[in-house]
């Protein structure tokens, strides 16, 4: 891993953790997120920020995303802390309001985006730095004080595994974080969950099309799998609060259609706005809620 750069694990490096990773691969994540920077920025807020925001009255998507973010910030204790880590990093928002903002000394995201790491990168500050790699084969230099992982636990699990495999998949991911953190340490999580449907519901279009290989946990999974290593404090379901983002996303993505037909065409461009459009409507009815987890690390698990 570099400090600065952006660090790129061998093939190998990647394709040995298969077994304790079974979520989708490099390729898959990057065909998602590599798409254009450009055209993101189209359509998410100034920040570039990617996931569910958190809504208030009067809030533009701007102040909605800058709260989302700060929320984690404070659920994962963060503030004023020396090293943390932000696990689907993005194009490194939450990286850098933790250090701008709230007093964090370090940085450090992973992405499995090159167009994302090089981004980050390219801001060129020594107190964020990125790697170009999965969770699963991230080995830090030092333990973290926090952890933040948000909208990227829903690619830790690929639709073709049976639902031991996906559970043991999340437990090697929460027993990773818990070997990372400080004693005392947080890490909050932010995830889509199936609510009132069944895993053979996985709209076909977006596993196919959108985001291939990765499929969404249930709720009982998650909670599975953080068993004896980290506790549950918080729990929040914010379902509305991403019927109202990709709302948001999908209004400024048609306003700027023609201008993202000369960036990705039009194929692309129709296959997000069907995305967007299928994610509010499962949002809406619930079939798929947004869950917001503050888990503490337990310092003393039984075996
Ligand atoms: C929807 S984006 C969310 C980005 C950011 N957290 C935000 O809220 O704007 C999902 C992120 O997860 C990353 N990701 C997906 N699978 C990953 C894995 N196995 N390890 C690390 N990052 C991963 C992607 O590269 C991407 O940066």
């Amino acid at each position: 891993m570099t400090r600065q750069g952006v660090a790129t694990p061998g093939a190998e490096g990647h394709a040995s953790s298969r077994t304790e990773n079974p979520g989708a691969s490099i390729e898959a994540v990057a065909e998602h997120y590599d798409v254009s920077n450009e055209f993101f920025a189209l359509w998410l807020d100034e920040s570039r920020t990617y996931s569910c925001a958190l809504w208030q009255p009067g809030d533009t998507l701007e102040t909605a995303q800058l709260r989302k973010i700060d929320y984690h910030v404070e659920q994962a204790r963060a503030r004023g802390a020396a090293r943390v880590l932000d696990i689907g990093c993005g194009w490194g928002s939450t990286l850098r309001r933790l250090v701008d903002v709230h007093g964090v000394q370090h940085a450090h995201g992973l992405t499995l985006s090159r167009a994302q790491a090089e981004a980050i990168t390219s801001a060129g500050d020594s107190r964020i730095s990125v790697s170009l790699e999965s969770w699963s084969d991230h080995v830090p230099e030092e333990p973290y004080d926090a952890i933040i992982c948000v909208g990227a636990f829903e690619h830790f699990a690929r639709p073709d595994i049976s639902v031991a495999e996906k559970i043991a998949g999340y437990r090697s991911f929460f027993e990773r974080c818990h070997q990372w953190l400080k004693p005392s340490g947080w890490l909050s999580l932010q995830t889509m969950v199936y609510g009132n449907a069944l895993r053979e519901d996985l709209n076909r279009f977006i596993a196919t099309e959108v985001s291939r290989e990765s499929d969404l946990p249930r709720m009982a999974e998650v909670a599975e799998a953080i068993e004896r290593r980290f506790e549950l404090v918080q729990l929040r379901n914010d379902r509305e609060d991403y019927r109202r983002t990709c709302d948001e996303y999908l209004v400024r993505l048609k306003a700027r259609r023609e201008k993202a037909h000369a960036l990705v065409g039009e194929k692309t461009t129709k296959a997000y706005e069907r995305f967007l459009s299928y994610s509010i409507l499962s949002f809406h009815v619930g079939s798929v809620d947004l869950m917001r987890l503050s888990l503490r690390r337990i310092d003393r698990p039984r075996a």
